[in-house]
């Protein structure tokens, strides 16, 4: 099989596409003749070195597949060669041939096409468990999506779509508002030339929003726990601003670390604010929760209500390409990876 190796810590050019032996499914397993890979800002983050859950280098990234049963283990029920599915997995991915095991397999609607299947696992479930396990958002929430032009910000938006009176909020660079117009944000704000603080203030009357979704970390969750309204709720799901370039900077890191907050409990009380956290790649082993979601968002997939949109398809060979769409932030949706 080919896969995509991270050689070692550093800029897009450290990839390489390798070969390797095939996996052999064992007792539990399928094994899957991958079409798609889904690539994430975790798996830039993990060639940078910037990833502490990464397996140690040189490794193979990736969350998520598509792609078709080509053998299937003992005990399996319910998959079968021929089968085209979605694979969960952690780590490893990024290759032509992978083995997961059943429960993190799952059989396509039948039209759901390859590229919308590699495109829902990641960004989709980690949406769907912010909005609906984690905050539970109800009708008329304002709702502030940063990067909501992203992967997960698609994923976000068009959730938030489903729930009545809601008011979506979303910052983007400029070229991407058209494009988030139509998926349905109310408000696209340029955090690059305005401070997206005082613009939400405005656009609330300086009420403030009931829920923040931010990925950036540091002195954005100061800021976005300042920006909630009473009884608010931010719900923080990566460190995006710990990278400034291509590779790491440890001044970068160290600047951004001290200005994580650290909020006492006595002082959410207070503020009746709340704050939680959300790891997915934290919760990939918890196949019965993990489980139920996805077959909520297929179902979600099957009546209509959401639609992955994909920015761009690369090659393997390309997948330094594709890392930089991602880090130029130039990607609206998600970037896939064809093995
Ligand atoms: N905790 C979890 O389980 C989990 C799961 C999935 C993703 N995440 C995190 O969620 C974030 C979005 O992931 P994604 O896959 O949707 O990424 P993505 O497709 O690359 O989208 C992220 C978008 O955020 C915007 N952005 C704003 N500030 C940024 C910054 N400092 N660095 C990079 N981008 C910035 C960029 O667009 P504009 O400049 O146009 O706004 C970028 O296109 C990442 O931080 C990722 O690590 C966390």
């Amino acid at each position: 099989m080919r896969a995509i190796v991270i050689t070692k810590a550093g800029g897009p050019g450290v990839l390489r596409v390798l070969e390797r032996p095939d996996p052999e499914p064992t007792a539990g397993e399928v094994r899957v003749r991958v079409e798609l890979a889904g690539l994430n800002f975790a798996d830039v983050m993990a060639r940078m070195g910037l990833y502490p859950d990464a397996p140690k280098l040189p490794c193979t990234v990736g969350y998520e597949v598509s792609g078709v049963i080509d053998r299937v283990g003992a005990g399996v029920e319910g998959l079968a060669e021929g089968d085209r599915v979605l694979a969960l997995t952690r780590f490893g991915g990024q290759a032509s041939v992978v083995c997961a095991t059943a429960a993190q397999v799952r059989r396509l609607p039948a039209k759901m096409t390859l590229e919308q299947a590699a495109a829902l696992p990641v960004t989709y479930l980690t949406a769907f468990h912010i909005l609906h396990r984690v905050a539970r958002v109800r009708r008329g929430a304002r709702v502030l999506v940063h990067g909501a032009g992203g992967g997960v910000g698609v994923a976000a938006v068009q959730l938030l779509k489903r729930e009545p009176e809601i008011e979506i909020f979303g910052t983007a660079s400029p070229s991407k508002h058209d494009f988030l117009r139509e998926l349905g944000v109310h408000h696209p704000i340029d955090y690059r030339s305005q401070d997206y603080v005082a613009e939400v203030r405005r656009l609330t009357g300086g009420r403030g929003v009931d829920l923040i979704l931010d990925p950036l970390g540091g002195p954005d969750w100061t800021r976005g726990y300042e920006l909630l309204a009473p009884a608010g709720h931010l719900c923080t799901f990566g460190f995006a601003n710990m990278r400034a370039g291509t590779t790491r900077s440890l001044g970068r890191i160290v600047s951004q670390l001290v200005r994580v907050p650290r909020w006492s409990p006595m002082k959410l009380m207070d503020d009746n604010k709340a704050v939680s956290g959300v790891n997915m790649g934290h919760l990939w082993g918890e196949l019965e929760l993990l489980g139920d979601e996805i077959d909520e968002l297929l179902r979600l997939f099957d009546a209509g209500h959401i639609s992955p949109i994909i920015d761009s398809v690369f090659a393997f060979e390309e997948a330094a390409a594709a890392h930089l769409r991602l880090e130029e932030r130039k990607n609206a949706g998600k970037v896939l990876l064809r093995a």
